[in-house]
């Protein structure tokens, strides 16, 4: 089996283990497991000047090749053009994206530096996938250095269509490097129409038929098996215990303006002021680990949601009853799981998402005898593979508070019915699928196209 070489911005720190896994490192597990593979990518450091040669460590039948990446290329390159041109853009908010030439030179030279340190590392049959929009120009730069490899590109984040995208002043550019993969992979069909437009449109016809869905998945019963176990222990007991009896609503979310949080905070308000019965009865928890913290946009959603908190509890709270509990902190995904299997209410609402695991975590939390109702953002990549869930657009506030007045008075025979109809998409299309169907495609894919 050929080995697989593995690129993307973050390498998970191969002293870390299970339970601080990056939601990546998590869906690779079962690839990375079956054959010999490399993990390349930026160190997670960053220093006078980007490196020249990676520092290598080995653990087992994995190597692990980093670069520690210049202060300057850094800021370009991640806070910068992928963080606060590509990152909006893609996830179709022109009016937040911000362009710099100097940003998008940035960008380019990590791409080339990042390929410039892994030519000369890669074997004859070896693999290469690179993952996500830090990377788009990636494969172009490895052809450049004259690799002939299998080079395969997976975007984990939407493709917007492309009126939108092409507003990015040098998308047209970033699409023509797309070309240079043999396997082109987005994670649902609209994605796929869209960059498969901006091909042609780029006059890459001939990529087009390279890129296909692969829509990403969990490992579900290994999630659920740490929701039944978390659920089971001393955490989730205490965190029951200070609910005194009240109905969980629950939402986990990274800190990203993607995530419509302020939408949701808004509609959640709009539940307790339309549906008084709930007073008293309901207690959402909403987890949201800062995020990006150095792009300005992160910070100001942060100020923009500490408010929210604190309007929803200052007007609606009780002596004794907190309607919200809010945290900014990380919290365990064991932990989290545990909770999510106590939630009555996942609340996914995000105003764009590539696919969002979290909806697909929470079926797979749930108890088969008495499930949770998921209420999910029709912009979700998820959405059209859980239609058991309340779909909705999570653009208007009463929307929201319709659907969470919906789920918590929803009768046990049909929060029974919806949850089956998700629980076996997302226990069949799990991360296992997903890394076999990627790459037998990669495998299978013509011959590597020649630079
Ligand atoms: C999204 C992106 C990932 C990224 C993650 C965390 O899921 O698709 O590529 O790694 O967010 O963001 P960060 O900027 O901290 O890597």
């Amino acid at each position: 089996m050929s080995r697989l070489v593995i690129v993307a911005n973050r390498v998970p720190n191969p002293r870390d283990r299970g339970a601080t896994a990056g939601g990546l490192a998590v869906a690779l597990k079962d690839a990375l497991a079956r054959r010999e593979a490399m993990w390349f990518g930026w160190s997670g450091h960053t220093a006078e000047a980007t490196a020249t040669t990676p520092t290598l460590a080995t653990r087992g039948r994995l190597t692990y090749a980093t670069l520690d990446l210049g202060r300057e290329d850094y800021r370009r390159y991640y806070q910068g053009f992928a963080n606060a041109s590509l990152w909006p853009t893609l996830h179709y908010r022109l009016g937040l994206s911000q362009f710099s030439r100097e940003d998008y030179a940035g960008y380019r030279t990590v791409n080339a530096a990042f390929a410039v340190a892994l030519a000369p590392l890669l074997r004859p049959d070896d693999m290469v996938w690179a993952h996500d929009f830090h990377v788009i120009p990636l494969g172009a730069e490895l052809r450049r250095q004259g690799v002939r490899h299998r080079l395969g590109f997976f975007l984990h984040v939407p493709f917007p269509p492309h009126a939108l995208f092409c507003a990015l002043p040098r998308g047209e550019e970033l699409i023509a490097d797309l070309a240079a993969y043999d396997v082109i992979g987005v994670q649902t069909e609209d994605d796929a129409t869209h960059l498969r437009a901006g091909l042609v449109a780029a006059g890459h016809a001939e990529a087009a038929a390279r890129v296909a869905a692969f829509p990403i998945g969990i490992e579900a019963e290994s999630f659920t098996r740490a929701a039944e176990k978390a659920a089971a222990g001393a955490e989730t007991a205490r965190f029951r215990q200070s609910l005194v009896g009240r109905t969980l609503v629950m939402g986990v979310d990274r800190l990203d303006y993607t995530k419509g949080l302020p939408h949701r905070f808004a509609g959640y308000a709009k539940l307790l002021a339309r549906f008084k019965s709930h007073h008293q009865q309901v207690t959402y928890l909403q987890v949201a680990p800062v995020s990006r913290g150095d792009v300005a946009q992160y910070r100001s959603l942060r100020r923009e949601l500490d408010e929210w908190a604190g309007r929803i509890n200052g007007q609606y709270a009780d002596p004794d009853w907190m309607p919200l509990r809010y945290m900014t902190r990380a919290v365990a995904r064991n932990t989290l799981a545990g909770f999510m299997r106590l939630a009555r209410v996942g609340l996914v609402t995000p105003l764009r998402d590539g696919m969002n695991l979290v909806a697909k975590e929470y079926v797979a939390a749930q108890n088969p005898e008495d499930p949770g109702v998921l209420v999910l953002s029709r912009f979700a990549g998820a959405a059209p593979q859980l239609d058991g869930a309340l779909l909705l657009n999570p653009l208007d506030p009463d929307e929201i508070a319709e659907a969470l007045d919906a789920a918590l008075t929803m009768p046990l025979e049909e929060r029974v019915a919806r949850w089956r109809s998700m629980e076996g998409p997302v226990r069949e299309a799990g991360a296992k699928a997903w890394c076999r169907d990627f790459l037998s495609t990669l495998e299978g894919s013509p011959a590597a196209i020649a630079a």
